[in-house]
This record gives structure tokens, sequence and C-alpha cells, in this order.
């Protein structure tokens, strides 16, 4: 990403951020980027749209929590935050909350805390957080992991008496389970990113860290694990198929109608079945044409998803819009991969209108297209990697 920092993809995540330190060197080293190209003004509401939004500490103490708002808000003098805008720290705890559970209980006379574990859970389950910074608290002797941070450093004790023979650890130190929130969070979440810790050093040597070592190396090769699972239809994806999508990616292959028509989820066109029974492909119906507007993002990573833009029309009325060339146009096997689908699901063939689950499906398949195709680089580099160095 060639702007670091200052791309508004780029979600960072100070997880104990106390006085604000990091969030504020973050938003520093933005404000920079943004002031050496030429925005102008532009460059203060950039800067208070990241501080805002995806720039996000969570802290458990109300004081640091307190100068943690003041010292974003000095930061942003240039475009002051208004009535109802804050920055995107948050008073919480950042070792629980980040499954998929009810919203908690009430706590009459605290509503403001209640809506502030409510935003700080939107944060903890929906962003796609690719940067985690900071500096964890130490605590050796914190005591076992309470329930509610469900079983957070688990994984690193599996095996460590049976495989390693360790029978005496101690892997319930506090930073441990910062380092298993980001490893989370990161690795078996979006499945991209940084991690950037100050942390004590015990880790790295000490015989109780063995299972969490083998698992942070294992993790650091998650790029094969991201394009398995974008290949696995059944494996939901942090921003490609769940959660906020990325930007080049929630403008792709969008189910839509022309105006003064109803929609139609019948496919016409797209193939046939001869006398003996096989299925035929057609011509189809995809139009190319330039990108629009709305989809400036995916026009951004042309470079890899295509100069221009297909609607691919279910009939004459009804498409999905905006399937970029390099999606529509992608091979596996031979086969054109959409178009293969489509083929087979002709309404002459099912004698049915598409669900709306197949309709999204094909929707589905070129979004992970899509991001296949925007991790190329990164595959190469990892490729060029290997070969430079194959031990
Ligand atoms: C070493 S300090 C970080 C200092 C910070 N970098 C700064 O600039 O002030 C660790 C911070 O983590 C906070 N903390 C400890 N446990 C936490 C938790 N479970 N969730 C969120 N913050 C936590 C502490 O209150 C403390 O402010």
């Amino acid at each position: 990403m060639a702007d670091g920092l200052a791309d508004p993809a780029v979600w960072v995540l100070d997880p104990c951020c106390g006085n604000g330190s990091y969030v504020v060197a973050v938003l520093d080293r933005i404000r920079r980027t943004l002031e050496g190209r030429g925005m102008g003004d532009l460059a203060a509401e950039e800067l208070k749209r990241a501080a805002t939004t995806r720039v996000v500490g969570f802290e458990i103490m109300t004081v640091p929590f307190v100068v943690a708002h003041w010292q974003v808000g000095e930061m942003l003098k240039a475009a002051p935050l208004q009535a109802g805008e804050r920055a995107a720290v948050y008073l919480t705890n950042a070792l629980t909350g980040w499954g998929e559970s009810a919203a908690g209980p009430a706590i009459p006379g605290y509503e403001a805390l209640v809506e502030e574990r409510g935003a700080a859970a939107t944060v903890k389950r929906e962003r796609p957080i690719l940067v985690v910074l900071g500096n964890p608290p130490y605590n050796a002797y914190a005591g076992l992991s309470p329930v509610g941070e469900g079983g957070l450093v688990e994984p690193y004790k599996v095996g460590l008496q049976a495989i390693w023979g360790v029978k005496k650890f101690n892997l319930d130190e506090l930073y441990v389970r910062f380092f298993r929130i980001a490893e989370r969070r990161i690795a078996e979440g979006v499945g991209r990113g940084v991690v950037s810790y100050i942390s004590n050093w015990s880790w790295l040597f000490l015989p109780s860290f063995v299972v969490m070592r083998e698992q942070l190396l294992r993790a650091s090769a998650a790029l094969g694990a991201q394009l398995a699972a974008l290949l696995d239809p059944e494996a939901p994806m942090p921003g490609v198929t769940t959660g906020q999508l990325r930007s080049e990616i929630a403008c792709v292959a969008v189910p839509s109608t022309k105006p003064g028509h109803d929609r139609d989820w019948a496919l016409r066109g797209w193939g046939n079945r001869t006398a003996a029974g096989v299925t035929m492909p057609t011509r189809g119906r995809a139009a190319s044409r330039a990108y629009d507007a709305t989809e400036a993002a995916a026009q951004g990573r042309a470079g890899l998803l295509g100069a221009n833009t297909f609607d691919v029309g279910l009939n004459d009325h009804s498409f999905w819009s905006g399937v970029p060339a390099s999606v529509w146009e992608c091979r596996i096997g031979g086969y054109q991969v959409l178009k293969k689908w489509l083929s087979y699901r002709d309404h002459s063939i099912i004698g049915r209108p598409l669900t709306a689950g197949e309709v999204s499906h094909v929707q589905q398949t070129a979004r992970r297209i899509a991001a296949c195709l925007l991790l190329g680089p990164a595959l190469d580099a990892s490729y060029r990697n290997c070969v430079a160095d194959p031990a």
C-alpha cells in the first residue's frame, strides 16, 4: 500500500492505548503523509476522518482514556471535532467482547457506558483491522485468564506438555494475552497485516512459550491460508464477504435492475441443453464499460482488476453491475469461472429464476476472485522470497 498508514483502507488498533501516545504518533505520521501531497485544507479533514474512524484505541482505565481523547483533540486543531464527533478511542476491556455474542446487559444509570461498550464491540467484531500496535501491560501474576476472555491463551498451551515436555509454565502473563488478541485478529481475521508491540522478551526464549512461538511463525505464513480461505466458498472472509467490505470490493458485482423495470432473476441467453442432454454454453450477456464514479476504488486497482468493467446481464433487465474485466475473464483449469456457472443455470435448463442465494453466490464468487487477484503482488513477492532463500 503506497500510502501506508495514510491509506483510508488501513485500520489501526492500539488495544491498550493508555494516554494515546501511539494513536497520536500514527495520526502524526498520517498528517505528514497528507501534507506532503499538497492537499491544503483537505488534509485536516482527512486526518479527522482517520482519527474518528480507523485509528482506534482501547483503554480500560478512565483517566488515561480521557487523556487520550484530549491528546487526539489537540492533534485536530486544524479541523476541530464538532458536536456529535469523537475520536475512535473507546473505554473497554480489550481482552473481551470479540465474539459474536448478544449485546451485554443494561447498566441503569450508566447508559453512556453501555453505548461505549456497543461502539467498542462494533470495532472488535466488524472492522478490518490491519495493524495492531502498542505497549501491552505486563503482569506475570495476573492470574488465570477469566471466562469472559474465552480461553484466550489456551491455543498456546496445546501440546506443551505432551509434545514439548514442558510441565511448569505461565502463559497467563498479560502481555501474552494481548499477543493472542493481535494474532487472532490479524492471522485468523483479515488474514494479513502487521503486529508491532513493545513487549517483555520472555516469549522469545523461555520454554513456556514454545507453542506460542510456533503458532506466531505459522501465522506469519498466513498468506497461503488467506488464499485457501478465499477459494473456499464456505469460509467467511472479513472485508470481502463479511463485516465492513474493502471499498474496492464493495462495488463489485452489485445486483441491479434497469430503471423502469421489475427485478427479474431468470437467466436467459447463457446456455441450453442439447437433445442428448449435454449443457452447452451460449454467448451470454456481458457488456464491457468504463468504471463509473461509484467504482473509483476498483478503478484505482485497475492494474490488477482490469482496465474496464462488465455489466453481466441475467436477462434484458437485471444484471450484476461492475464485474471488473480480470474478474469476469478469470479462468481456472481452462474454464471461465463465472460464465461456466451461469451457463449451467440458464432458465431453459433449470426452469426457474435464480434464488436470492444464487444471485448472492455469483456476487460473492466475483468478490473472492477480485480479492485473489489483489493478493497477486504479495503472492509474487512471497514466491520470490522463497526462491531467493530456499531454506
Ligand atoms: C503500558 S501502558 C500503555 C501506555 C501507552 N502506550 C501510553 O502511551 O500511555 C498499558 C495500558 O494498558 C491498559 N490496559 C491494561 N489492561 C487492559 C485491558 N484489558 N484492556 C484495555 N486496556 C488495558 C492500562 O490501563 C494501561 O493504560
